[in-house]
């Protein structure tokens, strides 16, 4: 019954879940005993990694070109007599004060074109030669010292990367850019941007700018998403200087940088493709008074876009054990949500589960950060809930590497949202991940194995497709939704469809538009913004429904009308259609559903034509109790997630093998949040 083969590892040297986090020795380095303790502790807590170096720049060369190692070698020496697997980071997130005194072309320049003091993190100029230099130059010290070091798991490149600069050398950079994309015409750029507008036009590449505050922000769309296209690919290209030391002297060991979820500042799913593995930091709040769905959700919604750009487990790079310290209001974690949480990142896909951070420091604006070790630095309610999260995540780690199949994808495009938010007219919030996540609702409810997905991927291997407000359409992505229906998947199309192109210029001839026409064979002739307060019902046999902020009345053609608008002038109007084609179906929603129901009942229909199950069919779940899967050859694993204040009672149909207790179990019980793993044999 060996499964291994199937398993996909993210560093098969160390098949196991990781459980760890961000370490700062440096903090430390007065403190031999702190040091020592923080090896106990670390084993006490069942912990088994450690991501060091994220910060360490000033710490690693205090002078240019001085290096001194001995705290990360001490580091490394530690964690590995402690039995732990290092995660090293590149130190690319916060540069050193001489770096930025000597060579001021590293700071970033804002867009109301000002270059910023020294001074906080994560502000690099992307493309400044020097700053790539020294970053390299580093990088590769830091190869050459550890990368043959058997406990060092993967590099970690930089931290959280987002951002623009708009210095000099970016904006020569972005000329460049433009050159290449527009193929050196300056006239198809004008046709692309539509410069004729306000009299924008441009006589050649050298007057391009970025968009600045004060200049075209906001004026041109086709300027604004070039510039963000650029960012990506110029933040790859970052990455991609990291990496070449990297890849030369330590081909074996896997590279990530850590995504911050639904960020929708870089393209994520173009920085993918550079990237060995997936890693995020997830920072859900818990315990918002009505956001006992609506929280879960939105990290259940991340994790599956992570496992989705590779389609491989990922890792959960940062989480809080308890609180964090840049919120509003920084609630911590009740009992129970720290064991909830944890394992809900592994039930969608993640190898691990990692903390910010080991230990508080005494100063600085993240001393009040949740730590796993606090500035009492004795037991405490967050220690033992770690412990039991190791405990829990050691009992499971038969789960490591194993597989999460989807039938079901929905589509979040980052340049969607992109484009949706240089759209000046609608309404002026225009709630594309709201709405994204209202339709992945009634899947996470039920256990559906979802992917997320951009609106370039393959669709080939799903069922069914959701992709909701797909304003920007391109020629390719319409082919293959055509192609995915006519070949027998099902579609669910909305409001604001297939509006725009590639560059933000409006489809000619009705929308949805080009091919996506024929496909859902209904024009959207209006579409009518409603104030907050406003309804319109709408009628699905005998219920009645209510839409909000966005209704479209639509002319059906081929297609059928499943639902009606019953209110308002818009009454007898399609509101919900299906159109056969092929031997596949596609459904177009007018309206915004106000409260989620109509969603539910539509899904629901769906599901059960497409023939897709819940993870455990047979189960009653209450709200805020969810059940998803992972699998492997011989196994399938139900993680039980339960994420009720109350706590909840749940009767299985036949007894499972849980794998935290090692019984057989019918009668799950929670008294507060938390989660129980099943193990079945297929
Ligand atoms: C991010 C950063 C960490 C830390 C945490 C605090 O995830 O990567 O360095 O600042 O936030 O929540
Ligand atoms: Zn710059």
């Amino acid at each position: 019954m060996d499964s291994v083969n199937t398993k996909r590892y993210i560093n098969p040297t160390f098949p196991h879940l990781l459980h760890g986090a961000d370490y700062n020795p440096e903090q430390w380095k007065d403190a031999p005993e702190i040091l020592q303790e923080d090896m106990r502790l670390m084993r006490l807590a069942e912990m088994n990694e450690m991501t060091v170096g994220v910060f360490s720049w000033a710490e690693l060369e205090k002078e240019e070109g001085v290096f001194d190692f001995s705290f990360l070698d001490d580091t490394f020496d530690r964690v590995e007599a402690a039995g732990g697997k290092l995660i090293l980071a590149t130190p690319s997130g916060a540069r050193p004060r001489w770096l930025a005194q000597k060579y001021p072309e590293v700071l970033r320049v804002n867009r109301d074109g000002n270059r910023a003091h020294y001074g906080f993190r994560h502000n690099h100029c992307l493309t400044s030669p020097v700053y790539r230099e020294k970053v390299a130059l580093i990088d590769r010290k830091l190869a050459e010292r550890y990368g043959k070091r058997k406990s060092l798991y993967a590099w970690h490149i930089s931290n959280e990367l987002s951002g623009d600069c708009y210095c000099p050398l970016c904006r020569q950079a972005f000329i460049e850019w433009c050159k290449r994309t527009y193929h050196n015409d300056i006239s198809e750029l004008n046709h692309a941007w539509w410069t004729s507008f306000w009299s924008h036009r441009y006589n050649d590449f050298s007057q391009i700018e970025p968009p600045y505050a004060d200049g075209d922000l906001g004026v041109c769309s086709g300027l604004t998403l070039s510039w963000r296209r650029f960012v990506t690919d110029q933040t790859v290209s970052f990455i991609e200087n990291e990496m070449i030391p990297l890849r030369q002297l330590t081909p074996d060991i896997p590279v990530t940088t850590n995504f911050m979820g639904t960020f929708d500042g870089l393209n994520y799913s173009k920085i993918a493709k550079s990237l060995d593995f997936i890693s995020w930091d997830s920072y859900p709040e818990w315990g918002v008074p009505g956001g006992e769905i609506n929280e879960p959700l939105a990290a259940a919604f991340a994790h599956e876009e992570c496992r989705s750009y590779k389609h491989k487990p990922f890792l959960m790079m940062e989480s809080t054990p308890s609180v964090v310290n840049w919120r509003s209001v920084c609630k911590r974690k009740a009992p129970g949500f720290h064991l909830a949480s944890a394992v809900q990142a592994v039930a969608h896909g993640s190898d691990s589960v990692q903390y910010f951070q080991f230990r508080q420091g005494r100063g600085g604006m993240e001393k009040m950060h949740g730590a796993v070790v606090d500035h009492f630095g004795g037991p405490t309610r967050t220690f033992s809930e770690v412990q039991q999260v190791g405990h829990t995540l050691r009992q499971i780690d038969e789960v490591c590497g194993t597989e999460s199949h989807a039938e079901v994808a929905v589509i979040y495009d980052r340049e969607n949202a992109w484009a949706l938010q240089c759209l000046d007219g609608l309404q002026q919030d225009k709630k594309y991940l709201q709405t994204v996540q209202s339709y992945y609702l009634p899947l996470w409810k039920r256990g559906i194995t979802t992917d997320i997905i951009d609106r370039t991927a393959d669709l080939s291997a799903y069922k069914l497709v959701i992709a909701p407000m797909l304003y920007m359409t391109d020629d390719a992505t319409a082919d293959r939704l055509d192609a995915f229906v006519r070949n027998g998947g099902t579609l669910v199309g909305t409001y604001c469809t297939g509006v725009v192109n590639e560059n933000d210029l409006c489809h000619l001839g009705g929308c949805p538009g080009g091919k996506l026409l024929e496909l859902f064979s209904v024009r959207a002739e209006e579409c009518d913004a409603l104030y907050p307060q406003e309804r319109v019902g709408v009628s699905l046999g005998e219920d009645v429904y209510s839409a909000a902020d966005i209704v479209e009345t639509v002319w059906p053609w081929k297609a059928r009308a499943i639902a009606h608008y019953s209110t308002g002038y818009y009454e007898g109007n399609a509101a919900c259609t299906v159109n056969d084609i092929g031997l596949g179906h596609a459904y177009y929603m007018a309206f915004r559903d106000a409260d989620g129901s109509f969603i539910e009942a539509l899904m629901r229909r769906i599901l059960a034509e497409v023939g897709i199950m819940p993870a455990m069919p047979d189960v009653t779940l209450p709200e805020g109790v969810v059940i998803h899967e992972r699998h492997d050859d011989t196994y399938r694993y139900f993680f039980v997630q339960c994420f009720r204040t109350q706590g909840a009672k749940i009767t299985l149909p036949h007894p499972y093998y849980d794998l935290v207790s090692r019984t057989y179990t019918a009668a799950l019980r929670f008294l507060s949040p938390g989660a129980i793993v099943l193990r079945e044999r297929k």
